[in-house]
């Protein structure tokens, strides 16, 4: 049987990953495509990724207070728990389409430190979580790109309808644009990651618009 393949949505908060996960599954679905989906941290339903919650909440100090290299294992721990999950998956032929995944961690983590530290510390995150725990690779990784002034205004109007509150990396605007520039060196760097503009002109584009992008761009990988 054919191996399935690791989908990963990367980007900064209010890009819209979520929703365009939910729109990609519908379609998975309907074309009987066999699929698996992940979301991290999984807040809820592992013990790792409440205690990744409870840290983002700023329970443990705030983001200067929490050292890089402690503060990802929570997460690299919340992925381990679904390791033999997702290895079965792939090799049941699926298609895992992942909300974050080592990524994540490695930049969101590597914008705290100097700028000097920051490259052996995204290295760190992939050889601990990929070689180390032994996490699969990622076969393609889609990064959508909202520019950090429409993100922020997105971030600060599902505050104040409390849809959702701020973690300690959205009160932090300069860290967020920090967290852009790592990704953009990520995304120079490797191969197997493309981006999606999800605005255009300055405005958002419509879900449905990025959806149509997000198909076209896996069937042109070779993603059906
Ligand atoms: P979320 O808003 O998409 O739920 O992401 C929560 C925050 O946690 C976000 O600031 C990115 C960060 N994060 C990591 O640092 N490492 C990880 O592995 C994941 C999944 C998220």
């Amino acid at each position: 049987m054919q191996k399935g393949k690791l989908i990963v949505f990367e980007g900064t908060d209010g890009s819209g990953k979520r929703t365009q996960q939910a729109l990609l599954t519908d379609v998975l679905k309907r074309r009987q495509t066999p699929f698996a989906t992940m979301d991290f941290p999984r807040y809820k339903e592992s013990l790792f990724g409440q205690l990744a919650g409870r840290m983002l909440k700023g329970e443990f100090g705030g983001i200067d207070q929490l050292p890089s290299h402690l503060a990802v294992l929570p997460f690299a721990a919340d992925r381990w728990l679904l390791k033999q999950d997702l290895l079965g998956w792939l090799d049941a032929g699926k298609i895992v389409v992942s909300n974050r995944y080592t990524a994540s961690s490695a930049v969101y983590y590597g914008a705290k430190l100097p700028q000097d530290r920051r490259r052996d510390f995204i290295r760190w995150v992939y050889t601990m979580e990929q070689d180390v725990i032994g996490l699969p690779k990622e076969d393609l990784v889609i990064y959508f790109h909202l520019p950090t002034d429409l993100a922020q205004s997105l971030i600060n109007k599902r505050a104040a309808a409390g849809v959702q509150p701020k973690d300690i990396y959205e009160k932090n605007e300069q860290l967020l644009v920090t967290v852009e520039t790592l990704y953009r060196e990520l995304i120079a760097e490797r191969p197997n990651w493309r981006v999606i503009e999800c605005a255009k002109d300055n405005q958002i584009r419509t879900r449905e618009d990025i959806h149509k992008e997000v198909l076209d761009l896996l069937a042109t990988e070779g993603v059906r």
